[in-house]
């Protein structure tokens, strides 16, 4: 397993230094207004910030905002991002006009303590994703420490998520440690039972996981998109469903190593269909393993989310990544309302993996009623995959000190 005890900001002293801060400040923006729709993000980064600058640090902080591929495109510059962070924070905060350019040179230089500094999206640099050694030194040379806290970005491996760490010491912030912990004890240590959910659309996107997690959890509950493609591997009827044919075997596999390893793996036993993707379609009620032709499952049933409940409701740990059903469609969000609302509820730890899960516990107000809501998209999946992530191996490892017995 990889290390996930990691040297932190409270394990170094700050004081006086120059901290280069990688944050995931890619943040939703409305396509018309350029504005902020979500700054969750941004908000989870604010312990981290103000420790800092309550510790007499000074902030280079930078992020990514989209996929610009090295190209300066204004809609993705992280000037909206600087506007918000200084509004959070209720001081100013300078941004730079490039991002390893003469413009960030001189700001960094003369940053003193207490004050922080955007650079501009480090991907408008071709070399930040190539983590090319001469834009990575020039990043390096603004600081004399980094702190990683951009968990959703830790699955790459860039200038300015884990290449700078070859040039300075390097250490985790508050946010990163926290998904570490809490998504760390998940798979290391989890109190049991531990139930695993998993949904979304594709089997593909998560093939790694359901491995992984088929290793650890003592449940395994299988809905969305993805479980068509169990049910039919197991002999049923999927009509219109969504069904990866290539990935039938895969799930025999799966079905099979969950019971060679008395993991209890249950897939929808009925399903509300419809006859097209809308959100004004009529639900029917089929039974998962015998829909019609002319329909596709767009949610669980009744029965299933009863089971799934149920088992939530025995469960010392849940895991949840990937919505049970199109629960952007009202009428079609029941399933995993009601799946989120026996989490809510539950006295286990419960954890939400990024993406679509985060927002439709969002979507329903219940985020501040789960344990930990993972602030990762692909970097989460990746984290349960149990793969290294790039972002969180090149930081130091914390020594624990062992007293000596007498
Ligand atoms: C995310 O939103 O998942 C992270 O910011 C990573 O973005 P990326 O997939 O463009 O690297």
């Amino acid at each position: 397993m990889p290390c996930y005890n990691k040297k932190t900001i409270r394990d170094i002293d700050v004081s006086g230094k120059k901290v280069l801060l990688r944050c995931d400040f890619n943040v939703p923006l409305d396509k018309q207004t350029g504005e902020i729709t979500n700054d969750k993000r941004i908000i989870a980064s604010l312990p981290t910030i103000q420790y800092l600058l309550d510790h007499g640090a000074s902030i280079i902080c930078c992020s990514h905002l989209g996929r610009p591929k090295g190209e300066w495109k204004p809609e993705l510059s992280l000037v909206p991002v600087a506007k918000r962070l200084s509004e959070l924070l209720g001081m100013p905060v300078q941004m730079s006009k490039d991002v390893v350019g003469e413009d960030t040179r001189a700001r960094a230089a003369a940053l003193k303590p207490g004050e922080i500094l955007l650079l501009e999206n480090v991907r408008f640099d071709p070399e930040e994703e190539k983590n090319a050694p001469a834009f990575t030194k020039a990043l390096a040379d603004l600081a004399d420490v980094f702190v990683f806290d951009a968990f959703g970005a830790a699955h790459r491996c860039h200038a300015s998520t884990c290449g700078v760490a070859d040039h300075l010491p390097a250490v985790s912030g508050f946010l990163l440690a926290r998904e570490l912990e809490v998504l760390g004890a998940a798979l290391t240590a989890p109190k049991r039972p531990f139930v695993a959910i998993l949904g979304g659309s594709k089997i593909s996107d998560k093939l790694g996981v359901i491995e992984n997690l088929l290793e650890r959890a003592d449940v395994l509950l299988i809905g969305g998109g993805m479980s068509y493609t169990f049910n039919k591997a197991m002999g049923g009827k999927v009509g219109k469903s969504l069904c990866e044919e290539d990935k039938l075997d895969y799930a025999r596999e799966m079905v099979a190593r969950a019971r060679e390893k008395g993991v209890k793996l249950l897939v929808p036993t009925d399903a509300m269909a419809a006859a097209e993707f809308s959100p004004d379609a009529t639900p029917v009620l089929c039974d998962a393993s015998d829909i019609p032709d002319d329909l596709m499952g767009l949610d669980i049933g009744p029965e299933t989310i009863k089971a799934f409940t149920d088992e939530v409701k025995k469960a010392e740990t849940v895991l949840w990544n990937g919505p049970l059903g199109v629960f952007e469609f009202e009428a079609f969000s029941k399933g995993t309302r009601a799946v989120a609302e026996a989490l809510a509820e539950s006295r286990a730890v419960t954890i939400i993996g990024g993406g679509d899960s985060a927002a439709a516990v969002q979507q329903f107000g219940l985020s501040d009623r789960m344990t930990h809501v993972s602030t990762g998209g692909g970097a989460t999946l990746e984290f349960l995959e149990g793969r290294t992530m790039p972002g969180v191996a090149c930081l130091e490892d914390r020594v624990e000190m062992v007293a000596e017995r007498a």
